[in-house]
């Protein structure tokens, strides 16, 4: 268990991307499907199997910390079974001809592992442990289960370092700030149901905006590619490099 800042290492020299060439991708779990992670609201999704209430708030956290940390040690050995798909790696090659700023809503790790400069993680992440009593100590864990016994190095119980339902986002009001300069926008794989992140399309007010999903759930001022994530991102390779 090694102790990281956290937040990302280049918020503090931030890019300066040239002209037209902001392109900030809003990502959710529909990014992660084809490398076998489930979605949360599709049928057969996560919230049809758990219940939010049970799992991802604050309060099943004070009612029973042991099923909360089960949920996500469940969550991260699968991910350590994954590998990230082509819709990963096509938005890595991208960054040959844009600045890519990546803010998820996804918990796991698989645009770091596919090579990605920028990323930035709205709901926090699986590979974390952060300590109840201070929110500064975060640890990387890997792949690793918490335990109720972890603690801090002050002493506190650890959590998983993600950000649960009624929880603030503290990310947000940076990726707002990216999402207001971004030339493109493209969503890849999310339902948009959940806010504050889902607000940032409307943040994008000066990008071209794209949403890449095979159900699309907004279709008014965005230009849908119905496709599944590594396929659409595929097809808007090819329209924005011409
Ligand atoms: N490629 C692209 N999109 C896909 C694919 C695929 N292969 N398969 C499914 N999708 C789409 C679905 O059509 C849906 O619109 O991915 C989206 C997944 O939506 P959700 O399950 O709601 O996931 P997301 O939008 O990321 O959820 C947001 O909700 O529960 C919380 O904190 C959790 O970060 C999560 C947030």
């Amino acid at each position: 268990m090694r102790r990281v800042p956290p937040w990302p290492a280049w918020l503090k020299s931030p890019p300066t991307p040239p002209p037209g060439k902001l392109l900030v991708a809003l990502t959710g779990a529909g990014i992660s499907a084809e490398s076998g992670l489930s979605t949360f609201r599709d049928s057969g999704g996560l919230w049809e199997k758990y219940s939010i209430y049970e799992v991802a708030t604050p309060e099943a956290w004070l009612r029973n910390p042991e099923l909360v940390l089960r949920f996500y040690n469940e969550r991260r050995s699968q991910l350590a079974q994954v590998q990230p798909n082509r819709a990963h790696y096509i938005l890595k090659e991208l960054e040959e001809h844009f600045t890519v700023i990546i803010i998820t809503q996804n918990v796991d790790d698989l645009h770091e592992r596919a090579g990605s400069t920028y990323v930035l993680h709205l709901h926090g992440h699986l590979t974390r442990a952060r300590s109840t009593g201070d929110e500064e100590l975060v640890y990387e864990i890997g792949y690793n289960s918490i335990t109720l016994q972890d603690r801090c190095e002050r002493g506190y119980p650890l959590r998983p370092d993600v950000v649960w339902f009624g929880e603030a986002v503290p990310a947000y009001p940076i990726a707002e700030s990216w999402a207001r300069r971004a030339d493109i926008f493209v969503v890849v794989g999310s339902s948009l149901q959940v806010y504050p992140a889902a607000g940032l399309v409307e943040e994008a007010y000066r990008a071209r905006k794209f949403l890449i999903d095979p159900r699309p759930t907004l279709t008014e001022g965005i230009e849908v590619i119905a496709a599944p994530a590594s396929a659409g991102l595929e097809r808007l390779k090819a329209i924005l490099l011409g």
